[in-house]
């Protein structure tokens, strides 16, 4: 609910759970006076002394009964702001920077008006929250140094789970031009600095390891100017007050509904408070706004959670499962999908392929994924992105899809749209097609260029191309990949006043690109891929309900993966697959797939019998209890990896019913024991535990309160080992 007290001037928007108060002070600007669990003591007579004296650039005058402004405009530097102002008193970092046509820095956007409306705010272009159970106070500001300068600031509350989802579109109404430097998309002013920073840093093959920091006095940026969400930072962010646990204290998840450049600004003060601003990262970014343009800001998203990290955790997966993915058969049961590359790379042919689906359907595949090499001259990672045509001489695709179809697999293949070959026919007849085509030096990575996607006539050749084979052949499903970060940012076409639109046009170009191919082809399932888990984030979630989660896929560093990818998104969005890598077995392997979105790829003729049954075995698993308990369920996350000598985590159905429970080891070890409070079952009821060779019952209660007892023994001299159970109340 968002009510408006005329008299106090005052916002609030409460889902009866959590509460966001936000007061129009005698200057128009927005402070914050309450965020947090929800609160009836909330209304700004009751709050105004602690308010005045810690936050408020304002003060109450008794004598005169009027909201005044402090005079020398000192506490501009510690109030407590829902959009500060930038250059006029306040020293902290500023969400907004608009150089004005007069090269006036200062910006201060001060209130208009407002309305109240349900749902949230709807873009064409931009992937955006949907759905739900919604309420959007949509705040229109005037830039008090230039008032043609309008911002409208939308900020969504859900009213059945803790999502707060903030943006700002700009229009300038104006003749002049004015330049945007900085265009973040929240702010949220905390009043202490007392919280544990968790962000998830990584590279190539080690995606999201969880590194942790207290809030440090001054600025820590989490960002990203890869040109992609990248390996090396997620968006994904949360900030845990000092002492939260899992299932206690104040937490605070953050994360962005885009795909690029994003900053994250965590800034602390002489007076020990905070500020968090989030949005576009502002590295080489400048948009020039004309006339009647409008600049739309991602949308950024805050869940608060007063019962610790996997509160958290269990509502950023409701949000992505209800309200980002787009996908019209994200409610179906997902088949297995076998993927080529890590079998055979890009060294196949017709028979080759058959001899792959045919022993991918003896370990329960669903879906075959034939992965790069498929088009022109491609047979090696030196030519051909940007020439999608089948290399018939290579494969029979059609053969090879008839094939699928015949013994009822779905059929997918890879593309990988946003690049172009060096060596390519593409780039000889438009080398212009390239970002820094000009550029005598470079910078080749894997042989290939970032493809123009500013560039609407490469992006509908690229459309055009990948239509025809669509359109040729049933595909039921893609996988969209972006094997190259961004290192040349010079577009000559945008012209020289343009260059700092770069990163994001190039983003949005991906967006026009997929939202057309996802709209035209509904029914296809995409997965988003970017060398591994490049690009995990809610803008490529918007299209693709899957993405690849990394390129290393041996249990050792999937377990760190996995139970830190899902500390952000659900389990069922994880790509994860079994390989060949000799760590573990292939049931160790095959259990910590199952915690994702479980599929293979390895050569599934050197299978043995004995193995192709151990695999069978999990995949009857995943195909009984996938989608109630994996995609559906709760997740708990009992062991983080990063803190303990193994990892743990349990799937619970939403009538605590049935439940999974996995634990694997991450250090080698001869044997192993340990005892694991489970969570979210009912007290007085009694479960199976049921493992591959055991079954024992146990009373939800000693479950919960004492623990199970975990016994874990390593006859093979393996690296990495599990535990597995399927629990069943009877
Ligand atoms: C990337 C992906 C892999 C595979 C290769 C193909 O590295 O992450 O899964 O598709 O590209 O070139």
């Amino acid at each position: 609910m968002i009510t408006f007290n005329e008299k106090e001037k005052t916002f609030l928007l409460t889902n009866n759970s959590i509460s966001l108060f936000i007061y129009i002070n005698a200057n128009k600007h927005l402070e914050t006076v309450y965020f947090g669990k929800a609160s009836k003591d909330i209304s700004l007579e009751n709050n105004r002394k602690k308010y005045e004296d810690n936050y408020s650039t304002c003060y109450f005058d008794h004598s005169t009964n009027k909201d005044m402004v402090t005079l020398d405009g000192a506490s501009n530097h510690f109030s407590r702001f829902e959009l500060a102002t930038h250059s006029v008193g306040d020293h902290r970092p500023a969400p907004i920077i608009i150089q004005k046509k007069d090269g006036n820095y200062e910006t201060a956007f001060e209130y208009v008006s407002h309305r109240i409306y349900k749902g949230y705010p709807h873009y064409e272009e931009n992937p955006h929250a949907h759905d739900g159970n919604i309420e959007t106070l949509e705040i229109t500001l005037k830039d008090e140094f230039d008032e043609k300068l309008i911002a409208k600031y939308n900020i969504s509350i859900d009213l059945d789970k803790d999502i707060i989802v903030k943006n700002i579109e700009f229009k300038n109404q104006g003749e002049e031009q004015v330049k945007i430097l900085r265009a973040l998309s929240m702010e949220l002013d905390l009043e202490d600095n007392n919280y544990v920073v968790h962000h998830f840093r990584g590279k190539w093959g080690r995606e999201r390891g969880e590194v942790t920091n207290p809030i440090i006095d001054g600025e820590q940026i989490i960002a990203s100017n890869y040109g992609r969400s990248s390996h090396e930072e997620n968006p994904f962010i949360f900030l845990a007050k000092q002492g939260a646990d899992y299932s206690t204290g104040e937490v605070i998840g953050l994360n962005i509904i885009y795909s690029g450049n994003f900053k994250c600004s965590i800034f602390s003060d002489y007076a020990n408070k905070s500020r968090i601003t989030y949005g576009l990262n502002d590295y080489n970014f400048c948009w020039l706004l004309s006339k009647n343009e409008t600049f739309i800001t991602p949308q950024a998203v805050i869940c608060y959670s007063e019962n610790g990290i996997d509160h958290m955790s269990q509502t950023m997966h409701r949000f992505v499962k209800e309200n980002v993915i787009t996908y019209k058969k994200d409610n179906e049961y997902k088949p297995i999908l076998f993927n080529s590359w890590e079998g055979s790379e890009m060294s196949f042919n017709t028979e080759s392929i058959i001899a792959y689906i045919d022993d991918s359907i003896k370990i329960g595949s669903e879906l075959f994924v034939l992965d790069d090499g498929w088009f022109s001259y491609r047979n090696d990672d030196t030519t051909s992105l940007g020439d999608w045509w089948v290399n018939k001489d290579k494969i029979d695709l059609d053969k090879v899809i008839k094939h699928c179809h015949k013994n009822n697999l779905k059929f997918g293949i890879w593309f990988e749209p946003e690049m172009i070959s060096y060596e390519s026919e593409l780039y000889k007849n438009h080398p212009e097609y390239a970002v820094g085509y000009t550029r005598n030096k470079q910078a080749l990575q894997r042989h290939q260029f970032l493809l123009d996607m500013c560039n609407d006539e490469a992006v509908n050749n690229i459309y055009l191309q990948m239509k025809k084979v669509i359109d040729e052949y049933d595909i039921d499903y893609i996988k969209w990949d972006h094997n190259r970060d961004l290192k040349e940012t010079f577009i000559p076409h945008l012209g020289n006043d343009r260059q700092g639109e770069v990163t994001h046009r190039l983003v949005l170009g991906y967006y026009k690109l997929i939202e057309r191919l996802t709209k035209e082809y509904p029914n296809i399932m995409f997965e988003g891929c970017a060398s591994g888990g490049g690009r995990f984030d809610l803008g490529t979630l918007y299209y693709c309900p899957q993405i690849w989660a990394s390129d290393n896929s041996r249990p050792a560093s999937r377990m760190f993966i996995q139970y830190n990818t899902s500390l952000g998104y659900p389990l069922s969005c994880i790509g994860s697959h079994v390989n060949a890598s000799e760590q573990s077995s292939y049931t160790t392997k095959a259990y910590l797939s199952l915690f994702g979105t479980y599929g293979y790829e390895m050569n599934p003729n050197y299978l043995s019998n004995e193995e192709k049954e151990e695999l069978n075995f999990v995949a009857n698993i995943y195909k009984e209890y996938h989608k109630e308990l994996f995609e559906e369920g709760i997740l708990y996350h009992l062991a983080s990896p990063t803190e303990k000598d193994y990892m743990s985590m349990q799937v619970v159905n939403k009538d605590a019913t049935k439940s999974a429970l996995i634990v694997t080891i991450n250090e080698f070890k001869t044997h192993f024991k340990t005892t694991i409070k489970l969570k979210g079952l009912s007290k007085d009821k009694n479960y199976l535990i049921i493992t591959k060779d055991s079954q024992k019952e146990v009373s939800g209660k000693s479950l919960l309160e004492k623990g199970l007892d975990i016994s874990i023994d390593n006859p093979n001299n393996l690296e990495v080992n599990s535990y597995f159970a399927l629990i069943k109340q009877v």
